[in-house]
């Protein structure tokens, strides 16, 4: 079997910010991106549409020689992540792996916070899910988690405008609305892909000493740590340091918007699907 390189999945752009990290951590291996520009945003959809567009892209990954696949992505995490591996990979691809961005936080999360009590900014389809509290009870059970969906912060950085005055207001909103919920958080969750962008307006309007965690260096660190404890896979991604871009929308607009979430240039293809 020819090594392969490790598929990264986003429903568009945001995901990038995850693969920025992955890379820094990790520079050696091949990665392919795939945003599923065309049908984002997945955050809103229900839990049918998000598996059956995460599972066809997972599948196009596969095509391409993928063994191993990281969900970058929240919404599909938490409303497709378990159907594919309980019931889609054993059925279709039991050799195959598929892995989300909402186990690493969890198993971590409980040893940061002082006071236990966490808050999660996510989309509503996130938040809805229950995923986060789900698998936090399951790690840290005393540790009370407080959700807030913040649908308007994905638009606001997708056309730029996360630091206008405009998006001071929806994100000072949703700040207050989390702290009214949860007036012992010490530690918040930026668990949606896209917020990263917006870390030091949403730490300018927090409470001085809060903790603000970004998803990409806690997922780089435990796809690192996935690697060491199974060599077999690992032995099965190879290991040229390239990167390639795909999105199954307009290349062009991928491209621009791309640079934003990964700081660097993005050069992508264009992918039919399914
Ligand atoms: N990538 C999504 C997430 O992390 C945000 C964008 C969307 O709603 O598709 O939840």
């Amino acid at each position: 079997m020819q090594p392969s390189p490790i598929g990264i999945f986003d429903s568009g752009y945001g995901g990038l910010t995850v693969l920025k990290d992955i890379r820094a951590r990790l520079p050696q291996y091949d990665y392919i991106y795939l945003g599923d520009n065309a049908r984002a945003p997945y955050g809103n959809r229900s839990f049918d549409t998000v598996h059956r567009y995460t599972w066809e892209c997972v599948q196009w990954f596969f095509k391409q020689g993928c063994e191993l696949v990281v969900l970058a992505c929240n919404t599909a995490s938490a409303k497709a992540l378990r159907t594919i591996q309980q019931n889609d990979l054993p059925r279709e691809a039991p050799d195959k792996r598929v892995l989300g961005v909402i186990r690493p936080t969890t198993e971590m999360i409980g040893q940061v916070t002082q006071t236990n009590e966490v808050g999660i900014l996510a989309t509503s389809g996130t938040v809805l899910s229950e995923s986060y509290k789900i698998e936090i009870a399951k790690f840290f059970p005393a540790v009370n988690v407080v959700q807030e969906a913040c649908p308007m912060w994905v638009p606001l950085i997708e056309n730029n405008e996360h630091n206008s005055e405009g998006a001071d207001y929806f994100v000072r909103k949703h700040l207050q609305q989390l702290l009214q919920k949860g007036p012992s958080i010490d530690t918040v969750l930026l668990a949606c892909t896209h917020y990263p962008l917006m870390k030091d307006k949403i730490s300018q309007l927090l409470p001085r000493g809060m903790r603000i965690l970004s998803q990409g260096p806690i997922v780089a660190d435990s796809l690192a740590g996935y690697l060491g404890r199974h060599p077999n896979m690992e032995a099965r991604c190879s290991k040229g340091g390239t990167l390639r871009f795909y999105t199954t929308d307009s290349t062009e607009d991928f491209d621009n918007h791309g640079s934003l979430f990964f700081g660097a240039g993005v050069e992508s293809a264009h992918v039919e699907l399914p």
